[in-house]
């Protein structure tokens, strides 16, 4: 790539308002062509590691480049490099969010750029937060007491909530921190073997230690085993731990499985332990009203995570921490800075108080938009449609002797396996098959462990993908199986 001299751009000021509307219209065009055109690309690139890196200059631009050529090269050297997570047989992870309304408001809010670390630093970013949040506090139905707070990822929200959970439980860690207090008990944290890495992250980072997070044995469904929780509570107590909190997950990373929140809940409450629900990717089901049982014990709870990027189709990044008395966050996170006194200084709401985060992007008004676009009917027939796409694909595997469901389709994940009767055969070949399927370019899915054995796991999320697509993917699975067999 090579940088031109050209003086193009004035030497002060933002490029000239002409030269801006010129490139937002073909920005806008390029990005209508992308959405339209999405599923005639490759998924996944075919750059080597370290390509991308070879391919740019490694020394900074000295001299002011055009956009019209910085565009080009954005186009020949940076877009191979991207997996089109957009793509309609993209089938990785929980699928993609992306949606038109979505991507207006993110257009929307670079243009405005504020910081939304008080009220006054932008009336609207708060308020509209706290808007977004109280609608979305209604569709899980929450109780009223229970509010919230936006951050960038459910690993954030989990371990704002597990702070407040050590504050509560030994008082004063906000001040006096953990080191040297030989008063202070072990905590330990319970969670299924199914749950996600973010929880063991949280406990690293506020210093409890990943070794007390506690990993209880699921049942054949993937889902927390109570006899086993009530006895590592027990045993720990025995042992002189404190059992600080548990951590119910609502969709489980692999299979989508729910643990059973009501029983926990009581668990919680016999032994005084915070309760917290990971329902990052689950918890959109509650928008449908077929599926008010996901809900089920959510009102017991301390906190609650759920990120809208993962099935509200709201794009990355939004994740939403509920918390049954927000003060109780507020309490472990306040603290204003002399230079923002000024700004923090009336009774409205300021996020900075509510975790580590000072600056804050205008979130809200992705979520915002989304949300009044779809609306709740919508969305709810969206995932609708993407569960009943789960269930076919599960129909397939079940009527094809050459594969096995490997757990219950309860969202619209699908874990399965293309048989073979030597555990480490199966696991090499399932394997392959997801990398032969990734590198050819046209379906994208993931591999996971379930039980210590390599499995297939699709993902459905996007709602450009039709049964149509979801029929080609099966295909190319078939196809990779085919070569393995
Ligand atoms: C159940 C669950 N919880 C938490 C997370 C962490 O999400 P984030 O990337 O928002 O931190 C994930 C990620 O996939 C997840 O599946």
């Amino acid at each position: 790539m090579k940088q031109s001299p050209r003086n193009a751009i004035p030497e002060f000021g933002d490029i000239p308002p002409d030269v801006l509307r010129k490139h937002l219209h073909e920005v806008a065009d390029w990005i209508a062509d992308y959405r339209e055109n999405i599923s005639t690309r490759r998924i996944s690139p075919t750059a080597k590691a370290g390509a991308i890196l070879k391919a740019l200059p490694a020394s900074p631009p000295e001299d002011p480049d055009p956009l019209d050529g910085i565009f080009a090269d954005f186009e020949k050297f940076l877009l191979p490099g991207v997996v089109h997570w957009a793509h309609p047989q993209f089938m990785g992870y929980f699928g993609s969010t992306t949606t038109g309304p979505g991507i207006l408001a993110e257009m929307i809010a670079a243009a405005l750029n504020v910081n939304a670390m008080t009220w006054r630093t932008s009336p609207v970013a708060t308020e509209l937060e706290t808007v977004v949040l109280d609608w979305l506090r209604q569709w899980l139905k929450l109780p009223n007491e229970f509010s919230g707070v936006v951050y960038d990822t459910a690993s954030i929200s989990t371990m704002h909530a597990l702070a407040v959970a050590r504050e509560e439980a030994s008082t004063s860690v906000r001040t006096l921190g953990l080191s040297g207090r030989s008063e202070l008990p072990i905590f330990r944290i319970y969670v299924s073997d199914q749950a996600h890495s973010s929880i063991d992250k949280a406990a690293i980072a506020l210093g409890l230690g990943e070794h007390n997070v506690r990993k209880i044995a699921s049942d054949s469904e993937f889902r927390m085993n109570m006899a086993a929780l009530r006895d590592a509570v027990v045993a720990d107590l025995r042992h002189g731990f404190k059992p600080l909190a548990v951590v119910a997950t609502v969709g489980t990373t692999s299979t989508g499985s729910v643990d059973p929140v009501t029983e926990i809940a009581a668990i919680c409450a016999q032994y005084q332990m915070w309760l917290h629900i990971d329902a990052a990717y689950g918890g959109g089901l509650a928008v449908l009203p077929e599926c008010d049982w996901v809900t089920q014990g959510w009102s017991a709870a301390d906190s609650l995570v759920i990120n809208p990027h993962k099935m509200l189709f709201v794009p990355f990044d939004f994740s939403a921490l509920y918390v049954s008395d927000i003060q109780r966050l507020r309490r472990v996170f306040t603290l204003v800075p002399e230079y923002l006194r000024g700004d923090a200084a009336g009774a409205e709401i300021n996020y900075m108080d509510y975790g580590v985060q000072l600056g804050r992007r205008f979130r809200a008004l992705k979520a915002w938009m989304v949300f009044r676009t779809f609306g709740r009917i919508g969305l709810a027939a969206r995932i609708r449609d993407h569960l009943r796409l789960a269930q076919i694909f599960a129909g397939w595997i079940r009527d094809d002797a050459l594969f096995e469901l490997s757990a219950p389709v309860v969202m619209g994940v699908v874990c399965f396996r293309f048989r073979c009767p030597d555990d480490a055969e199966s696991d090499r070949k399932n394997a392959k098959i997801v990398e032969t399927i990734n590198a050819g370019g046209e379906a994208y899915l993931m591999q996971t462990k379930l039980r210590g054995r390599v499995v297939m796991r699709l993902g459905l999320g996007n709602l450009l993908t039709t049964e149509q697509h979801l029929q080609n993917v099966w295909k190319i699975i078939r196809e990779a199986a085919d070569s393995q067999s």
